[in-house]
C-alpha cells in the first residue's frame, strides 16, 4: 500500500539550526524542497512574503523548541494512529482514487489544516504549530481525520473542531434527519452521519426488539463490516445484557468482557444505549470502536440524547402506534 501518511516535520524543525534573522531565509530554502507544496500553502492562505517575514519574526524559539521535543517523542506513534484512523473509513474516503496523501508538519500556525495541489495528488497539510498552539498536539490523528472528510466534502482549509463541538452539532443534524424523514430512513441516516463524522466510531448500527419474539434483538439499520450476529437474546454479550438491564452498557476495553459476542478482532471497545417506549425496551443504539478506551461522559450524554430524540420520535409517530 502506498505511503498515505508522510513526517517532514524534520525538515521544518531545521530552522532551529539558523539564527532568527536567517528564518525566512531557511523558509525559502524549506520551500524548495517541498516544492511545490509549501509554495501552494501560502497561496491558499494568500500570504504575502511581507506577511510570512512578519509570521516568522513572531515565531518564538523556545515554542518550536519544545514542540520539536514532544514531536520527536511521540510523533511514531502519533503517525501510526492517523494511518489508522483515515484507513479504517477505506470506503466513506475513498482511498482507492489515491487522489491525496497527509503530510504532517510544521507551518506557520494560521490553520490546523490546509489542502495543496502537490506535483501528482492534493496534499492534506497538517500544521503542528497551529495543533500546539492551540494545546491540542495530541489530537493530531482526529485533526487528520477531520480534514479528509471536510477535503471530500469540497473544503481546502478548516480548524479542528473539538469533540463537545462536534456533538452539538451532530444534534442539530439528528433534529433535522428526524423532522424530515420517516424513522427506519432516520436510523440509517443516524448511522451514517455518526460514523463518517466520529473518528472512533468505526461501526454503527440498531439492534430492535423482535415484536413476534420478545427477549430478542434483531439487527436493524447499521454502517460498518456486517456482522454475524444479527439476532442475540437478551442478556447475551454487551448488546443482550444492555436490553435485559435496560441500561447503558459501556465497555472500554472489550478483552476485559467475559459475555462479549465478538464481531471483528479489530473491536476493541463497545457502547450500548437502550432506546425505550414508556418504559419498555424498544431498541439500542451500538457502536464499536477499534480504539482503546475512546469513550467519556460525553459519549455517553449525546448517544442518550439521541436515543430519546428517537423514542420522542417514535411516540409521536402514526406509523409506530
Ligand atoms: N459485540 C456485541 C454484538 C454486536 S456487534 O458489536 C455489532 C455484543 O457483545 O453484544
Amino acid at each position: 500500500m502506498r505511503n498515505l501518511v508522510q513526517n517532514i516535520a524534520d525538515d521544518f524543525f531545521e530552522i532551529l539550526r539558523y539564527d532568527k534573522k536567517d528564518w525566512y531565509k531557511y523558509w525559502k530554502k524549506y520551500s524548495e524542497k517541498h516544492e511545490p507544496i509549501i509554495h501552494n500553502y501560502e497561496e491558499r492562505l494568500d500570504l504575502s512574503q511581507e506577511q510570512v517575514k512578519e509570521l516568522l519574526d513572531e515565531l518564538r524559539r523556545p515554542l518550536l523548541d519544545s514542540l520539536m521535543q514532544y514531536w520527536h517523542e511521540t510523533s511514531r506513534d502519533q503517525k501510526l494512529y492517523c494511518s489508522k484512523l483515515v484507513s479504517h473509513r477505506h470506503d466513506l474516503f475513498q482511498l482507492q482514487r489515491e487522489d491525496f496523501s497527509i503530510i504532517l508538519t510544521g507551518l506557520l500556525g494560521l490553520k490546523d489544516w490546509v489542502v495543496v495541489e502537490g506535483n501528482r495528488e492534493n496534499v492534506i497539510l497538517i500544521d503542528l504549530l497551529s495543533l500546539y498552539k492551540k494545546g491540542i498536539i495530541d489530537k493530531v490523528a482526529e485533526v487528520t481525520f477531520q480534514a479528509v472528510k471536510s477535503f471530500r466534502d469540497g473544503m481546502y482549509t478548516g480548524d479542528y473542531i473539538p469533540k463537545q463541538e462536534l456533538f452539538i452539532r451532530l444534534t442539530h443534524e439528528i433534529d433535522k434527519i428526524l423532522e424530515k424523514h420517516n424513522l427506519a430512513d432516520s436510523m440509517k441516516m443516524i448511522c451514517e452521519l455518526l460514523y463518517s463524522n466520529v473518528a472512533y466510531y468505526d461501526w454503527v448500527g440498531f439492534y430492535l426488539v423482535d415484536q413476534n419474539k420478545a427477549n430478542e434483538l434483531v439487527l436493524g439499520p447499521f454502517v460498518g463490516e456486517p456482522t454475524e450476529h444479527v439476532r442475540i437474546p437478551f442478556g447475551k454479550g454487551i448488546c443482550g445484557q444492555a436490553a435485559a438491564t435496560g441500561m447503558t452498557f459501556l465497555v472500554q476495553d472489550v478483552s476485559r468482557e467475559t459475555n462479549y459476542l465478538s464481531c471483528s478482532p479489530k473491536v476493541k471497545a463497545e457502547i450500548v444505549v437502550p432506546i425505550k417506549l414508556s418504559e419498555k425496551i424498544f431498541g439500542e443504539l451500538d457502536i464499536d470502536s477499534h480504539v482503546l478506551n475512546p469513550f467519556d461522559e460525553s459519549d455517553d450524554r449525546f448517544l442518550n440524547t439521541i436515543c430519546e430524540k428517537i423514542s420522542k420520535k417514535m411516540r409521536s409517530d402514526t406509523e409506530w402506534k
